[in-house]
């Protein structure tokens, strides 16, 4: 698939992800997603690929929302499609089993933070800023907003921002736990990188046993969700990375994990 609407490059393990429509504030239109889906199918095959991290073009926006342009054409059973197919997208980049970073360098709203939310977490730049302003529009969020910001943020600010439509700063999401680190925007995409590749550097089959058992955990209750844990740190030790972490660590060097995610 040759991508219009966005870019896509792998270095050293890390694959990136531009949405690349700056001048609409890389706003996400059907064919966008579409594009995004076929680089999820791509990093997910490729070994060569163990860090996935999205940001957006330009200098104003991350994503700023659903193409609001298509709007006036669709009718509430496209809009429900449209919804739906947002929604499977982004819940397979969130099952992606490798880690996956948003680094929020501006805009980052609606259908954006949404996305956002779907990834493992999010860096963000001063400049960025996050809302969920569907209210505004007379329409609600579609790609999962109600859901995973009312399980990231609790449910009382989960409405008050989708109820609001209101915008809030890098530094306010922080403090909701909604972003997990904020960087100058200069050095911003230069400090996500770095992350990305010391991720890159650990064990895959250990991140992806992280991100499946946090992921599975959340929804079901404490008990089950450690005997999830207690299954999966069993089934860690009889991978090679298991057996090269722990050799390194006694002969105190550096591990070289060579693991693929299924062994
Ligand atoms: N869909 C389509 N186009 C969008 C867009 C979106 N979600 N967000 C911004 N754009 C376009 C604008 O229409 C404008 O296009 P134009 O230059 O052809 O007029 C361009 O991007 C720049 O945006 P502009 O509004 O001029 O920038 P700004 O700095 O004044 O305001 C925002 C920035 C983000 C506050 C404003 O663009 C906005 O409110 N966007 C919509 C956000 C939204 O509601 N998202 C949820 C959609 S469901």
């Amino acid at each position: 698939m040759t991508y219009e609407n966005i870019l896509f490059e792998v270095r050293d393990g890390v694959g990136l992800l531009t949405f690349n429509r700056p001048k609409a504030l890389n706003a996400l239109n059907p064919a966008t997603i579409e594009e995004v889906n076929d680089v999820i199918e791509r990093v997910r095959k490729d070994d060569t690929v163990r860090v996935l991290v999205l940001t957006g073009a330009g200098e104003k926006a991350f994503v700023a929302g659903a193409d609001i342009t298509q709007f006036p054409r669709m009718n509430p059973f496209e809009a429900r499609a449209f919804a739906e197919r947002g929604q499977e997208v982004f819940a397979k980049l969130e099952e992606l089993p490798k880690p996956v970073i948003a680094c929020a360098n501006g805009f980052t709203l609606g259908g954006g933070c949404e996305l956002a939310m779907s990834c493992d977490f999010i860096y963000a730049s001063d400049k960025a800023k996050f809302g969920q302003p569907e209210i505004n529009l007379g329409i609600i969020p579609g790609f999962g907003g109600t859901q995973r910001l009312s399980r990231l943020v609790g449910r009382a600010r989960a409405k008050e921002l989708c109820m609001t439509g209101e915008m809030i700063d890098a530094r306010q999401a922080l403090d909701l736990g909604l972003v997990a680190k904020v960087f100058p925007a200069e050095q911003l995409l230069e400090e996500t990188l770095k992350v990305a590749s010391r991720l890159a550097a650990k064990s895959q089959a250990a991140l992806r046993a992280i991100k499946f058992v946090v992921d599975r955990g959340v929804d079901v209750d404490l008990r089950s969700g450690c005997a999830l844990e207690a299954e999966a740190f069993g089934a860690a030790f009889a991978g090679q990375d298991a057996r090269e972490g722990v050799a390194a660590f006694l002969e105190k060097r550096t591990p070289d994990f060579k693991g693929s995610l299924t062994s």
